[in-house]
């Protein structure tokens, strides 16, 4: 197969000047490379505090942005991933584009959003796909993902030769990390880093350049400097990321043994435990739009669930209930109303690395009774007026809750809402419906 170049373009995007952010990478993308790889959030810049602060940057995939990107990719006979933030039914995404001279191949949309993300972005929700571009198989990651081998192992599983990389890196390990991603599924992996700092007035973060194309044997065939707007190039040969014999006698691909892996497939890997499951009660508190409310976990920012507590001795189910949302979200017993209650009691298992956890000391897991319950008239769920278990609150569509659920309460969680479904659309008595 003959030899192809491949580039990382590193910059320092400027936050919220989109039109002089992509001005500079059309001007920075190099002439005669099949792709070219640019920085995580390379339209907007990187720092912003809530979904309302970047939507007016953030664009679909048919935007202006990538529009000219599209138009650049015609000129030169190319083809790009460019990190953009996407508008998308309502939603902010952290996004990658795959864009040739004929338009959006694919969007990939972040999966494991990092720290302050969390507050910013929806996370991806669909799984890592390949494409051809040119005669080269490439599939795409953003930043944090590195952090999570699976996302760079399913790439490759799914026939990446090359994983483009967008990133915005803040801490030091990437780069050193994505040597190993290449090794262990013999990829090529163009991590495209930005340069600078970046502040929004209260947070500043410095960016860590090095930019890099690493070879399925884990050479970097090409590296940018650390603070400086660079070009970097190498030539790769697509055949050599086919090959994923490590020694002649060992296809590191042939030799997996997919089943003794469940535990990275499955929901949950449960404590195996002798333990009761505690009984709980877990309030689907509903508003007029059919929207759930949502709590954001203290202690596990980014994790969002419904209010839940345990059943004190004496206390019937519907005390529990609402003595857990008084204390949980604030709002007096006397200002819910039961609106359903599951004839069911559903179980969650605590995963068995959170076997140190308290609770899990006592119990296996949790047997939960659902009620669904609504707000009177002008009650609504407040920090300050709570216990501090929740540090925010959200309306979420059920979906939406799902995919920022914990793992393993999803399944409890999916059922629950999927018993639910018709009292989860919005209410047609109602003004705001
Ligand atoms: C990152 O995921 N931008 C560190």
């Amino acid at each position: 197969m003959p030899e192809m170049r491949v580039a990382c373009v590193q910059f320092q995007p400027l936050r919220t000047a989109v039109t002089a952010n992509v001005d500079r990478m059309i001007a920075f993308w190099p002439d005669g490379c099949v792709l070219t790889v640019f920085p995580e959030l390379a339209t907007t810049g990187y720092l912003f505090l809530s979904p309302d602060e970047i939507r007016v940057y953030a664009e679909p995939a048919d935007g202006p942005s990538l529009s000219r990107l599209i138009q650049a990719a015609a000129a030169k006979n190319a083809y790009a991933v460019v990190g953009f933030a996407e508008a998308k039914n309502g939603r902010i995404y952290n996004s990658a584009a795959l864009v040739g001279p004929h338009g959006v191949i694919d969007v990939y949309r972040k999966v494991h959003l990092f720290d302050r993300e969390l507050s910013v972005f929806s996370p991806g929700r669909e799984a890592w796909r390949v494409h051809d571009v040119g005669g080269l198989r490439v599939g795409m990651m953003i930043c944090f993902d590195w952090l999570f081998p699976e996302a760079a192992r399913a790439l490759a599983l799914a026939g990446a030769e090359l994983i483009a990389h967008p990133s915005n890196l803040v801490l030091p390990y990437c780069q050193d990390a994505m040597i190993t991603r290449c090794l262990e599924n013999r990829v090529y992996a163009a991590t495209a880093n930005r340069v600078g700092e970046e502040t929004d007035g209260e947070t500043s973060l410095h960016f860590t350049g090095k930019s890099q194309i690493v070879s399925p044997k884990g050479e970097r065939l090409a590296q940018a400097g650390a603070e400086e707007d660079a070009v970097v190039v190498a030539e790769i040969d697509p055949s050599l990321a086919y090959d994923k014999r490590a020694t002649p006698s060992n296809h590191i691909f042939a030799q997996r043994v997919p089943h003794l892996y469940h535990a990275l497939t499955d929901d949950i890997v449960p404590l195996r435990s002798e333990k009761p499951y505690r009984l709980n009660v877990a309030a689907i508190v509903v508003d007029r739009l059919g929207r759930i409310l949502a709590g954001e976990r203290s202690d596990l920012p980014g994790v969002w669930q419904l209010p839940q507590g345990g059943i004190d001795p004496g206390e019937s189910e519907e005390e529990a209930l609402r003595r857990e949302l008084a204390e949980e979200i604030g709002v007096a017993a006397e200002e819910i109303e039961i609106v359903a209650r599951s004839n069911e009691v559903r179980t969650y298992s605590f995963p068995a690395y959170l076997r140190r956890m308290r609770i899990a000391q006592e119990w296996s897991g949790q047997a939960q009774r659902y009620f669904v319950v609504r707000l009177k008239k002008g009650a609504e769920p407040a920090v300050e007026a709570s216990d501090g278990e929740f540090c925010a609150f959200r309306w979420l569509a059920a979906e939406e809750l799902l995919a920022q659920a914990v793992h393993f309460k999803r399944a409890a969680y999916a059922a629950a809402f999927s018993e639910f479904a018709h009292l989860l659309r919005p209410d047609p008595l109602s003004d705001d419906a």
